[in-house]
């Protein structure tokens, strides 16, 4: 193992496994905390609000979130840009208008996009779950460079994002679930695997269903195969 490496700890998924799916409401209870907490700093530039409906948030609800962000949009007729309400087809609007802009209000380091992080990273969602619950002082001899944070799972330990999730209770869930640190960094984790694979429900019951048909196409065909060449012996 690399110097300084963590075995990420195993989180419990509802997506886990061959037979596996997501847990809608804790997806959307995920995107709730990507949407007030992480997105100040992190896009998800793949995604579209309309692709919220796969999660099961409703017409009149993804219209509502994509209406309350302002999208860059133009040139107009004037040649010139100008913003106006979001709309469903917009994708996530992003924080920072470049990545320049983006280091420079993170200490240089540069927020990466999340679309698609749970495939970028090993550990995929374990590690994101990890990394949000990581944080701890540093071990004695250890000094931390200006701005940074130690962090038991990110590689090096140093990281320039300061704890993201750092009480209880700082988003509230219309399902009434507790928002504990525990449970943000739960369901942020669940909405990062949706939004890196949002297909893998379909895909998971399209295999399901192909074995299905296979053991029983298997079966008639040795039934068959028996029946004809029964006189045979
Ligand atoms: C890096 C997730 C909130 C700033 C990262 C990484 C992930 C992540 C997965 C990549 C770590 C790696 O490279 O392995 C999240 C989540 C958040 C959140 C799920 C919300 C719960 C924020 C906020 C800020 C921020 C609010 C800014 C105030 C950064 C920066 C990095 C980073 C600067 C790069 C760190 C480095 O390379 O040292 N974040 N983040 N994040 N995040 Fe966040």
């Amino acid at each position: 193992a690399a110097e300084g490496h963590v075995e990420v700890p195993n989180t419990e998924f509802s997506f886990d496994g061959p037979f596996g799916s997501h847990d809608r409401a804790a997806v959307q209870r995920g995107f709730q905390v990507y949407k007030e907490v992480c997105s100040a700093c992190h896009s998800m530039y793949l995604m579209s609000y309309r692709n919220l409906r796969d999660i099961g948030l409703s017409e009149a609800e993804v219209t509502a979130i994509a209406a309350s962000y302002q999208i860059q949009d133009g040139p107009n007729d004037n040649g010139e840009m100008f913003e106006r309400p979001g709309r469903p087809s917009d994708r996530f609007r992003r924080p920072f208008p470049n990545d320049n802009a983006a280091r420079a209000a993170n200490n240089g380091a540069l927020p990466p996009d999340l679309s698609v992080i749970v495939k970028a990273r090993q550990g995929g969602a374990d590690y994101i779950k990890a990394l949000l619950m990581g944080y701890e002082d540093p071990p004695p001899g250890v000094t931390l460079m200006e701005g940074m944070y130690y962090n038991k799972y990110f590689a090096g330990h140093q990281i320039a994002m300061a704890p993201p999730l750092t009480g209880d209770g700082q988003v509230t869930w219309a399902d009434g679930t507790q928002a504990t640190v525990d449970q943000m960094a739960h369901d942020v984790s669940a909405f990062l695997a949706w939004a890196s694979e949002p297909e893998s429900d379909t895909r998971k019951a399209m295999g399901v269903r192909i074995i299905l048909f296979l053991t029983v196409l298997g079966g008639l065909t040795y039934a068959v195969k028996r029946k004809i060449w029964a006189r045979v012996g």
